[in-house]
């Protein structure tokens, strides 16, 4: 098992180099507009855009226009379809773009989880990289599962811009930057603001 899994590894080392590229180009990164569970405080779920979350969206658009991303990519959760139908590009939906997954917290507000999982609120507090939610997924979970993505961020030469959750953001930001995983969890990644790296 370990000759296999030190192939795997440099099968995807050697990809990974294969894909890399000097070519400068830019990365805009942006959470959806803000949704109906958001303005509740509820984690998760699948709701649409509030009423602001539509105006985030629709000043989005004219940012689309004045940029020009090449390709824009979403989650398959559709606060973020949504955001990016608005501005009026097609929009290529990835699943591994999916909020991190809350378990049996999902459709929950923090107070809610600290009231009726109080181990499960003390145990992610005290090391939220790791805890994975019963049922659901752990900040490793994520970044795990955003390797494939990143990948292809890398292969990309064209401006791209990612449409996604705070979670998914908060992973993808720090693996662009080079920021410690243990920091990843705590990354401040609002809403209605594009993240732009080049
Ligand atoms: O509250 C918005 C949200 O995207 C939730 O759906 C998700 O569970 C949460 O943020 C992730 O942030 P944290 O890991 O800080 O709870």
């Amino acid at each position: 098992a370990s000759i296999y899994s030190s192939a795997s590894i440099l099968g995807r080392l050697v990809s990974f180099l294969m894909n890399l590229h000097i070519t400068p180009r830019t990365i805009w990164l942006t959470r959806h507009g803000q949704s109906v569970y958001n303005t509740r405080g509820l984690l998760g779920g699948d709701s649409p855009l509030s009423r602001a979350g539509i105006g985030y969206a629709d000043a989005l658009r004219c940012f689309v226009r004045a940029r020009d991303p090449a390709v824009i990519w979403t989650s398959t959760l559709q606060r973020t379809i949504q955001t990016g139908r608005a501005t009026g590009r097609g929009c290529l939906q990835i699943k591994a773009l999916d909020e991190i997954d809350a378990g049996i917290c999902d459709g929950m507000t923090y107070a809610q989880i600290a009231d009726r999982f109080p181990s499960v609120a003390d145990a992610r507090a005290a090391d939220k990289l790791r805890y994975r939610y019963p049922q659901g997924e752990s900040y490793e979970d994520v970044i795990r599962r955003l390797d494939p993505v990143i990948m292809d961020l890398e292969r990309s030469q064209e401006p791209v811009m990612v449409i996604a959750h705070q979670a998914v953001l908060r992973a993808l930001y720090a693996y662009l930057v080079g920021q410690a995983r243990e920091d990843c969890p705590h990354l401040s990644i609002p809403l209605h603001t594009v993240i732009e790296l080049r």
